[in-house]
């Protein structure tokens, strides 16, 4: 039997690849988020956030924040801290993840929504964040606003599950208007930021 974390590496460089996979992954994902959401955060420790703040510190304080794939809302929550006017709202397809960061009773407003279809007007997110979820690129791309950012974050680097590599973004990124990438590290976490023209 496939384990979890082969089974996630697999569905992300199939659906980075060719997004029109998704629709035959997305059962499976789900149903693994489900599945793990209670003891998702035995399995994240301090090293989850480092790169993600590194990659947002500089940056103009946003007013609307998006986090997808929020899962149990660890990232969401900490940028309500560092954007503290900011309003913040998290997404993901797994309810019983949301409803761990809901739990925490924190003021990100937390909503089911699939990374595929994003329920938001065009350029809705000064910052969209996904920090170890897979990136579906037009959509990213799609509500970001201009001039605005986007970070991804891996908190394991290349060893996490759903890891996409720096050179993917970039190009992915490229050929839908973004510009001025960099990369952080915080071992052994990495990150990746870019800006919409
Ligand atoms: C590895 S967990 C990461 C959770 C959180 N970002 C963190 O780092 O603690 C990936 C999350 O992405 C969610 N997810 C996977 N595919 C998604 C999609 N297409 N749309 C929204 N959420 C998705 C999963 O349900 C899961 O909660």
């Amino acid at each position: 039997m496939i384990d979890e974390r082969t089974l996630a590496r697999w569905i992300t460089d199939a659906v980075v690849r060719r997004p029109v996979l998704w629709r035959l992954a997305r059962g499976r994902m789900r149903d693994m988020f489900e599945r793990i959401a209670p003891t998702w955060e035995t399995r994240i420790g301090p090293h989850h956030l480092g790169a993600l703040r590194k990659a947002v510190a500089e940056i103009e304080a946003p007013a609307r924040v998006l986090d997808v794939g929020t899962g149990t809302g660890v990232a969401a929550l900490a940028l309500a801290d560092w954007f503290p006017a900011a309003e913040v709202v998290g997404v993901d397809l797994s309810p019983a993840m949301l409803a761990e960061a809901e739990s925490k009773g924190s003021r990100v407003r937390f909503q089911v929504a699939d990374a595929s279809r994003l329920p938001f007007a065009d350029g809705s997110f000064d910052l969209v964040v996904l920090m170890n979820a897979v990136p579906f690129f037009d959509e990213l791309a799609r509500v970001t606003a201009a001039g605005g950012t986007i970070a991804f974050s891996f908190s394991r680097g290349p060893e996490t599950p759903i890891y996409v590599a720096a050179e993917r973004l970039r190009r992915e990124l490229a050929r839908r208007g973004f510009a001025e990438f960099e990369e952080f590290l915080a071992d052994p976490a990495t990150a990746f930021r870019a800006r919409k023209r």
